[in-house]
């Protein structure tokens, strides 16, 4: 495999490709003509995140069983991915991952996060009332691992969720618990208003890095 690549495989909510990007590393022959132009009008290191999300997102679909078109962003941010699959991308600190799925009735969420030391503790504007209450007795180390845990989770499902709900979601609209082995169970706690969801997710660590996936369906 390209050393480049961090990861290509099977994940439980669809396709999953990690690429490194920067230092030298160069995935723009992954662009179309329009994503490229796309690109060039981007600051330099936003260029960077957006080919290798393209790039992986691209090798990801074709891993689903499609060649894509151009993977330009919808109006809500998120890549436009051909009708009959979804995509979902995330980058963080010289990676970009990618995942995909065949299928018109189900959506997936990708968010890859990285553990540090010293993270702020942002819990208060993250968590709902009973995560925080869940966590409250957790020695200090454990309670920022959950913490990162319930975010990249979170903001995985946000991305399944966003082409059903259409809106912004918070942080507390949605309660999740990781489980050991990658496993996470989740709460939705949307209004009426917006339609009902089934939603499933899962996490898995490589070294120093989350990875957190989600599918979402409608009931
Ligand atoms: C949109 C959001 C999830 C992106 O996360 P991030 O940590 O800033 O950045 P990431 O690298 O993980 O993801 C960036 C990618 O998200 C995707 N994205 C942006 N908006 C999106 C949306 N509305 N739906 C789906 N994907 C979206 C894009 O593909 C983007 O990459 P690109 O611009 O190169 O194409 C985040 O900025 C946000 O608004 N979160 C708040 C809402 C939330 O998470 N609620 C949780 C409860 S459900």
């Amino acid at each position: 495999m390209n050393s480049d690549v961090f990861l290509q495989r099977e994940m439980p909510h669809g396709q999953c490709v990690i690429l490194r990007f920067g230092d030298g590393i160069d995935w723009s022959t992954h662009l179309t003509e329009a994503e490229a132009v796309f690109a060039e009008m981007l600051p330099l290191l936003r260029r960077h995140s957006f080919t290798a999300g393209r790039a992986a997102l691209r090798m990801a679909l074709r891993m689903a069983g499609t060649e894509s078109g151009d993977l330009l962003p919808t109006e809500r941010g998120g890549p436009n991915v051909q009708t009959g699959f979804s995509g979902s991308i995330s980058h963080k600190d010289g990676l970009a991952a990618a995942l995909a799925t065949k299928g018109t009735q189900s959506t997936c969420g990708v968010d890859l996060e990285v553990v540090r030391a010293k993270r702020p503790d942002i819990s208060r504007h993250v968590l709902t009332r009973e995560e925080l209450d869940a966590d409250r007795e957790l020695p200090a180390e454990e309670r920022m691992r959950v913490l990162l845990l319930r975010f990249s989770l979170k903001e995985a499902i946000y991305k399944a969720i966003d082409p059903f709900v259409q809106r912004y979601v918070g942080f507390k609209e949605v309660r999740v618990t990781p489980q050991e082995l990658g496993a996470a169970d989740v709460e939705m706690l949307l209004p009426e208003s917006d339609p009902e969801l089934v939603v499933d997710a899962h996490w898995e660590r490589f070294g120093e890095f989350i990875l957190a996936t989600a599918r979402a369906e409608r009931v």
